[in-house]
């Protein structure tokens, strides 16, 4: 009988790679440009999120796909969109994703493989980054900061390129298959979070840091989050969605961590942010609680201790009520919902 490793193998053996046009793949609009995909999706593709949106920030990472192969990490604040666009990228040229979120008791077997049993024998079960290097596909590590230095130091030879030992899987070396890809996000760019709020990151050797190339991911323009809750939460009218996106805005601009230079600072600093992650269950919150409007209750409002508000420190959650009277001109007023 076929074990659950032997189908996935089965699978990725059939993985034929092919010339896509990028054009036609990511703005709908063949252009002629060439980049590298696959022909079909495997079981490890990611399905397709047909309500993505591309900004201006994938522009970095279509360019890596189209030309690089040096490893990418891409950072930014949390919720920001970095993880789903690498993989909604990987998703549209039916790359397989091979994914991994970072903590620190990672150690390399993990990523590598190990012995099994099975059948009363033993044999070797690929981990992830393994599975990558042999049948082709992204490498994807979520949260690569949160590593132990020494172990992602590890990885060193694997980022230049070099085929990979598996001593345990009787001297195995498996060459980098020319499809293969590694991407790490995180929040911060691999040096201390001065922040203080990503707890757990750690600083990474600089060594290990001079094998990626860096793509900062940020908040999108509010423009571009207007037409995110447009095309996620086209019940809300659009002047509600439009003071959302104001709304996270101006507690982006409070936030802590936006600014570290203490004379630019506002007077009042919250102990949370906005992520866009947040964004968009506050908006599909409202939707459902939208029936609480026959009570006088304000679904924005009840919507958003929710979201985000019931997490935030006493003095954060006051300022956010007060915020939210200010910013939607509503003293708990029901929000009508379009039709
Ligand atoms: N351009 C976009 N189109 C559609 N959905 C998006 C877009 N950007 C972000 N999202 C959604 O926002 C949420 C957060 O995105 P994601 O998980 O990629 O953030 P992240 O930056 O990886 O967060 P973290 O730092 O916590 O790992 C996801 O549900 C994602 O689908
Ligand atoms: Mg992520």
């Amino acid at each position: 009988m076929n074990s659950h490793s032997d189908t996935q193998a089965a699978a990725l053996e059939q993985l034929v790679p092919c010339d896509l046009d990028a054009g036609s793949i990511f703005s709908g609009q063949a252009t002629g440009t060439k980049i590298k995909g696959f022909e079909a999706p495997s079981p490890f593709t990611p399905a397709v999120n047909r309500n993505y949106l591309f900004h201006e920030q994938a522009r970095d990472l279509i360019v890596w796909f189209l030309y690089d192969k040096d490893p990418l990490y891409v950072f930014g604040p949390l919720g920001s969109g970095k993880t789903s666009l690498i993989k909604e990228l990987a998703a549209r040229l039916n790359y397989p994703v091979f994914e991994v979120t970072g903590h620190s008791r990672l150690e390399f077997p993990e990523l590598i493989g190990h012995l099994a049993v099975r059948d009363g024998g033993m044999f070797f079960q690929y981990g992830p980054l393994a599975l990558a290097l042999k049948y082709g596909g992204l490498f994807l590590l979520n949260e690569i900061d949160l590593l132990d230095p020494s172990t992602a130091a590890g990885l060193n030879s694997i980022l230049d390129g070099s085929p990979l030992c598996v001593p345990e899987n009787g001297g195995e070396i498996i060459a980098p298959n020319p499809m293969f890809r590694f991407a790490a996000t995180a929040n911060t760019n691999g040096t201390e979070d001065t922040t203080g709020l990503y707890r757990g990151t750690l600083r990474q050797n600089c060594a290990f840091m001079d094998r990626f190339w860096l793509c900062e991911i940020g908040y999108p323009k509010p423009e571009f989050e207007q037409r995110l809750l447009e095309k996620t939460s086209p019940e809300l009218p659009s002047d509600l969605r439009t003071r959302m996106v104001e709304f996270a805005n101006e507690v982006r601009r409070l936030f802590v961590g936006s600014s570290t230079d203490s004379e630019s600072r506002p007077d009042t600093v919250l102990d949370i942010t906005f992520s866009t992650r947040t964004l968009l269950r506050w908006a599909r919150l409202t939707v459902m609680f939208q029936p609480l409007s026959r009570q006088g209750i304000s679904p924005i409002l009840h919507s958003l201790e929710r979201a985000v508000g019931f997490r935030a420190a006493a003095e954060s959650r006051t300022f956010l009520q007060e915020l939210a009277q200010r910013i939607f001109n509503t003293d708990y007023q029901p929000t009508e919902l379009q039709s």
